[in-house]
């Protein structure tokens, strides 16, 4: 089953990463999409928190997003179906209960970051399972711009946004931040959603 390895990864340690997960074809046309909405002007940039409180602070976050919807273009709808394939998978066999899945593209330009946090609200804990993928083919070292990842045994873990890579992993499990970009970078990320009262009841 061609999920086996996330699913194995995200039971025995709570995290994923797996290289070529979607073919190049489909990665650059994933990359097109991004870099014509960014020229566009159809990006905005990233706010911090939810609902209310939520506020753009480039302190923390200097992305700029556009949430995705079925029926912008085939190689978006393309993405979620996939995605929509990998939640019936993880319900299947880890029982997550994931309702949805929400992702928007999130593009980094030179000098961006995101500072360490977790992917959930303190007033909204029905993110359950973070999942990112990378867009960008021609990644070099230099142009850092990595996710690093922070694990319970203090240890850490940077992970390069070259296309094609996709980390999977807990939200709340996961303090997690992106290194100053030196290059364009483009992804996108995404969360795979409980129910809010679902989440209450637990
Ligand atoms: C986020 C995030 C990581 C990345 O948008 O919440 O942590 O590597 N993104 O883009
Ligand atoms: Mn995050």
């Amino acid at each position: 089953m061609q999920f086996s390895t996330i699913i194995d990864d995200l039971a025995t340690q709570g995290w994923s990463l797996q290289s070529s997960f979607l073919s190049n074809a489909v990665t650059h046309k994933l990359a097109d999409e991004c870099r014509r909405r960014e020229a566009e002007g159809a990006l905005a940039p990233a706010g911090v928190g939810r609902g209310e409180a939520q506020a753009v602070r480039e302190g923390i976050r200097g992305d700029q997003i556009q949430w995705l919807e079925l029926g912008q273009s085939e190689v978006c709808d393309l993405y979620l179906n996939f995605m929509d394939e990998l939640r019936r998978a993880l319900n299947r066999e880890l029982f997550l209960g994931l309702e949805e899945f929400e992702c928007h593209f999130a593009f980094y330009p030179p000098g961006a970051f995101y500072q360490t946090h977790l992917d959930r609200f303190r007033d909204d804990d029905s993110r359950c399972v973070t999942a990112v993928l990378y867009l960008n083919p021609d990644w070099q070292p230099e142009h850092a711009g990595e996710l690093r990842m922070h694990f319970p045994d203090g240890s850490q873990r940077d992970i390069a946004p070259l296309a094609g890579n996709l980390v999977v992993f807990m939200s709340g499990d996961f303090p997690h931040e992106v290194r100053p970009t030196q290059a364009e970078r483009l992804s996108l990320t995404g969360w795979f959603r409980r129910r809010p009262e679902d989440v209450l009841g637990l």
